[in-house]
């Protein structure tokens, strides 16, 4: 990441994540620039975080080794036609974030040949505990890979992928996960109420369970089955809660869930590419 200059096409709510994730790092105000086509948005941006914004796409990206496209999926095809005559001339990586936006896609807008990354971040970014994959095109170098890697490292995990047709499971596990574990934690905090806790009480006591659980699995050198037997005494009560919920197909459920999920990722991504 030393001495790289990295543009920002769109300062939504994703770019503000990954610029204060970036900041929190380490990585210097003045070498990021951000396009935004809304002022107000472009004087808080700049206020907040003392990036040089601009109004015009072209002009963010002119000195950039790396082009962050942090737009809406629907204007990712107009965005990558204005900045692809400049981005042949300097060979940036563009780095996508747009969920369900091919590489392929990209690369027909860019102009085919250039360094290409597509990632697929997930809501928890904006509080820097995101899960995020990466698949890089063959076009993208090592050390392009590295700046990629490392701009979403600063807004939690990364992993890269091999082949891009694994971004449809992705989507399904971690991009739409955290509305699984929303509507886990929903059932229980309800659950928890009409068991006769106060609601407050419910709340935080399932909130601090989830947390505590997944800090448990990632800390612990167990896998999560083993951490749940460990936890599930015989004749006890957990083991009457696991047992309800075997009874009930939640295993089935889930595959099935996740299944429709990574359908609708593929189709999706046809809808999007043929913009
Ligand atoms: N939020 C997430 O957790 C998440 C997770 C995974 C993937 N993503 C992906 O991240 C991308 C951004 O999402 P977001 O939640 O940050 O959206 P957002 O808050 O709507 O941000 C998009 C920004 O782009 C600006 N914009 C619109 N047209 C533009 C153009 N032609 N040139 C430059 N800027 C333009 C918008 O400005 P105006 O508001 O003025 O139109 C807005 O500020 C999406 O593609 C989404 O699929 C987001």
């Amino acid at each position: 990441m030393e001495n790289k200059t990295i543009a920002f096409i769109g300062g939504g709510n994703m770019a503000r994540s990954l610029i204060g994730g970036l900041i929190a790092d380490g990585f210097p105000a003045d070498r990021i620039r951000v396009a935004e086509p809304d002022p107000e948005q472009r004087g808080n941006l700049s206020a907040t975080f003392g990036v040089r914004v601009t109004g015009d796409n072209r002009d963010a990206v002119a000195d950039a080794d790396g082009v962050v496209l942090a737009v809406k999926p629907q204007v990712i095809r107009d965005v990558a036609t204005e900045l692809a005559p400049q981005l042949a001339r300097t060979g940036a990586v563009v780095i996508s974030i747009a969920a369900g936006i091919r590489e392929s896609d990209l690369s027909r807008w860019l102009g085919d040949g250039l360094p290409v990354v597509r990632v697929m971040p997930n809501t928890p970014s904006l509080v820097q505990t995101g899960a995020t994959a990466l698949y890089a095109n063959t076009a993208t170098s090592t050390e392009q890979r590295s700046l990629a890697e490392s701009l979403m490292r600063a807004v939690g995990l990364t992993c890269w992928l091999d082949d891009e047709n694994q971004m449809n499971a992705v989507t399904a596990v971690s991009g739409s996960g955290p509305a699984y574990f929303f509507l886990l934690m929903e059932s229980m905090e309800q659950a928890g109420a009409d068991l006769g806790l106060p609601r407050e009480t419910a709340r935080l006591l399932t909130l601090q369970t989830a947390l505590g659980a997944a800090k448990m699995a990632l800390e612990s050198a167990e896998d999560v089955a083993t951490l749940r037997r460990q936890v599930t005494s015989p004749g006890g009560t957990t083991e009457q809660a696991i047992q309800a919920f075997e009874d009930g197909g939640l295993r089935e459920l889930v595959e099935q869930a996740l299944k429709a999920a990574a359908d609708r990722a593929e189709s999706l991504g046809d809808e999007l590419g043929n913009q």
